[in-house]
């Protein structure tokens, strides 16, 4: 009997690219694949897109009895959690069932659980002052220690811990997978679309104007869409390829991938400044009339002030001290686990995204609502 995989967030951004790629890879063999969705309408899409690959299931992710009846009956093994990486409630829902499959089955279980850079960044109280390494062998106690300054954050660190802790309890193996700027055209059926490239649309569009909301020049991780799917594929591979053909232990020689206080994977090619990026994405919405001025003009990107970032804060529906949460920030966190462990090679360098920043904004504003 060999692995039975959930993917979770198929109708999203990362989730439905994930599963248009699973078409097109070749993956060790594994029984069935599922992919959650919370609609009739979605359930449909998935078979029609991708019924090749994947069949729909739904259920309800925070009630913990809906979870287990669905992990349990269809023993899965293997859960791809990229719905929520701020609480941690039905990832242990998850946990728990993939520990009975365990149980009842014998087959190694595997949670992956999708984070975020925001949780190793200046938001949530990670060190800031070198380079980050999601390979550094004391991460799981850095994250540990964190005091977010934002109270959101630190619910968000404690998930993170949570599931390394609820895994390692019962014997599943868990992954930290971490999705930092994410930009390029979503494949799947659902959201086209990423978070934080939206946001800066979103705020310069109101302001007709991109501003800058941190001192310095603080850089974040970026990443196609393409590589952020590769990574999760590789990962897959690593765990499909470490199990034996039965689903069990390691009879194949090959290597585990790092699991539990030892399974960070960031998925990013380097970092960009947030004012360059600022500078590139403003630079196609001035050409499309919805700025003023030339973005990359020298100083042209001002420090917000107060009242400037009220008035952002209005546009992504958030207060001011909010804003930066949304799009800007430090983040040194920095990409090695996933070269080290699965020979993962982004194809997109980190200055791709200032090179394609005018296709960003292009593709936002056509599936942007409102
Ligand atoms: N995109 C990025 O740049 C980025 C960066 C860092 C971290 N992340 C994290 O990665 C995860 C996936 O991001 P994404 O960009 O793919 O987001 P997305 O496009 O908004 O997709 C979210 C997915 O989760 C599903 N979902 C939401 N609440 C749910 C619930 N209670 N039960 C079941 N499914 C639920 C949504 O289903 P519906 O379609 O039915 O709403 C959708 O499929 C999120 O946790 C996000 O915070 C993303």
């Amino acid at each position: 009997m060999s692995h039975t995989i959930l993917i979770t967030g198929a109708s999203g951004y990362l989730g439905g690219t994930l599963l248009a790629q699973w078409t097109q890879t070749s993956l060790p063999a594994y029984k069935r694949l599922f992919a959650l969705v919370r609609s009739d309408e979605q359930a449909t899409l998935v078979k029609r897109h991708f019924g090749a690959v994947a069949e729909p299931l739904q259920f309800d992710t925070k009630d913990g009895v809906a979870v287990r009846e669905a992990v349990v009956a269809n023993q899965i093994s293997i859960v791809y959690f990229l719905v929520d990486a701020m609480t941690a409630d039905a990832q242990v829902h998850f946990i728990r069932a993939l520990a009975e499959v365990k149980q009842s089955t014998g087959l190694d279980v595997h949670f992956l659980h999708t984070s975020g850079a925001k949780i190793f960044s200046s938001h949530a109280g990670a060190p800031t002052d070198r380079p980050l390494l999601d390979t550094e062998a004391d991460l799981y106690e850095i994250q540990k220690a964190q005091e977010a300054p934002i109270p959101l954050m630190q619910s968000a660190v404690n998930t993170n811990n949570t599931v390394i802790e609820q895994a390692e309890s019962l014997g599943v193996h868990s992954y930290i997978f971490v999705p930092c700027i994410v930009y390029g055209r979503g494949e799947g059926f659902g959201n086209r679309i990423s978070i934080q490239t939206v946001a800066i649309v979103r705020a310069a569009r109101a302001l007709r104007r991109v501003y800058s909301v941190d001192s310095g020049r603080p850089s974040w991780p970026v990443c196609h869409v393409l590589d952020n799917t590769s990574l999760y594929l590789a990962l897959l591979r690593g765990i499909l390829s470490s199990s034996s053909p039965n689903g069990s232990g390691n009879a194949t020689g090959t290597q585990p991938p790092g699991s539990g206080k030892h399974g960070y994977y960031l998925a990013s090619s380097g970092h960009v400044v947030w004012e360059d990026l600022y500078a590139a994405m403003g630079t196609r919405l001035a050409q499309r009339g919805m700025v003023d001025g030339d973005p990359t003009a020298a100083g042209a990107v001002e420090r917000a002030t107060d009242e400037v970032l009220g008035k952002m804060g209005a546009a992504l529906g958030c207060p001011k001290e909010l804003v930066a949460l949304h799009l800007g920030g430090r983040c040194t966190f920095t990409a090695r686990h996933g070269a080290e462990d699965l020979a993962w090679q982004p194809a997109y360098p980190a200055n791709h995204i200032l090179q394609t920043a005018g296709e960003e904004v292009d593709l936002i504003l056509d599936n942007l609502s409102g």
